[in-house]
């Protein structure tokens, strides 16, 4: 009996050994130690063997049977570690090959358009386009801007305020394009002619405003410039983006970092500024007024200057101005969309409508 036990033993080693596969192995394994293999038979029956073979049959069958055990345990984390090897070399992908089918392109968001369409008009215009931080000093954001201490918009609850080690002075996230007219000027002698599109930071949060929404600004500064010009240079600029039609307005207001500042609106597209549509109902686009607000405007304030003095730009000699305005605003009215956040959610059912 103890010789047959080895016979199996040097069969199944053979089994095992020749399997190619989990489910050869397996095959192996019911055979030679599933409950109907001989040497599960043989090791069940030893009660029923003549007492002297009790011995030398049972501990050698135990012995081979975990033998086998481990010999097959071993073999199939072999085959696990052959097949993991065989995957990684033959099932390479390169995520760099277009899908198939490829999909098709994207196209770009509304809002980088609307700026890319404001940057032509201005660079048409003979403006420069300028970038500058998002991030930025309590100085250019404010001080230099000529807000008082105490103004409003310095506040907590209007501004993100940022923990920036090893600055003396306020950061914060810019509350508009603005402090880039300081900084244009610093490095920059008049006459200097430019825009400032990019990202603007307040605490505002509801259908037409969002924490980070996007402006442009622009700053022209040279001898002689009027208000005036800016009256011609804001006409010509919203009569590219809304038509030849468009006329322009200005509102008295208040900005600390221009006298005298204004507001500015365009004539409504929709209603051609009378307020009333075809059937005599009420424009509401421009809500019956006739005319939709868009921007601040303004002489640079020579306080201004002041803090550029050095750079070339003696508040006795240079005027200039300088206005600011939303690009999520425009691009609402040119396309009528009525909430902003929408351009936020990247919901390719409305991103897709602008290709
Ligand atoms: N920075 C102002 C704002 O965000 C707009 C503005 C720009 C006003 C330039 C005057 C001159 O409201």
């Amino acid at each position: 009996m103890v010789e047959r036990i080895e016979e199996i033993e040097a069969e199944a080693k053979a089994a095992v050994e020749a399997a190619g596969s989990a489910s050869e192995l397996e095959e192996a394994r019911v055979r030679y130690l599933g409950r109907k293999a001989e040497l599960t038979g043989i090791l069940r029956g030893i009660a029923d063997l003549p007492p002297e073979q009790r011995g030398p049959v049972g501990s050698t069958g135990n012995k081979v049977r975990k033998a086998l055990e481990a010999m097959i345990e071993e073999k199939a984390e072999g085959l696990r570690n052959a097949e993991l090897e065989r995957s990684l070399a033959e099932d390479r992908i390169d995520v760099t090959l277009p899908g198939s089918p490829a999909r098709a392109a994207g196209h770009i968001h509304p809002i980088t358009r609307t700026r890319r369409m404001i940057e032509d008009v201005m660079i048409g215009l003979g403006y420069q386009v300028m970038e500058g931080p998002e991030v930025e000093h309590d100085y250019y954001n404010f001080t230099a801007l000529n807000h008082p201490e105490g103004h409003p918009a310095r506040m907590l609850q209007d501004t993100f305020y940022v923990e920036a080690e090893g600055h003396d002075e306020e950061v914060l996230l810019r509350t508009h394009t603005s402090p880039m007219q300081v900084r244009a000027m610093e490095t920059n002698k008049p006459p200097l002619f430019m825009i400032v599109p990019g990202k603007t930071y307040r605490r505002d949060s509801d259908a037409t405003h969002s924490p980070m929404f996007h402006q442009v600004e622009g700053l022209a500064v040279g001898e002689g410039i009027t208000l005036a010009d800016l009256k011609g240079t804001l006409l010509a600029m919203l009569r590219e983006i809304f038509g030849p039609d468009r006329e322009i307005r200005m509102r008295p207001h208040f900005f600390p970092f221009t006298e005298p500042s204004v507001e500015f609106d365009v004539s409504c597209f929709r209603c051609g500024g009378s307020g009333q549509l075809g059937d005599g109902s009420r424009c509401g686009l421009c809500k019956g007024i006739g005319w939709i607000e868009l921007g601040g405007a303004g002489m640079v304030d020579p306080n201004v200057f002041g803090f550029v003095a050095d750079a070339g730009y003696d508040p006795d000699s240079v005027t200039g101005f300088a206005f600011g305005f939303g690009i999520e605003r425009i691009a609402m009215l040119r396309h009528g969309v009525g909430d902003l956040r929408l351009f936020f959610d990247n919901d390719v059912r409305m991103l897709e409508q602008f290709s």
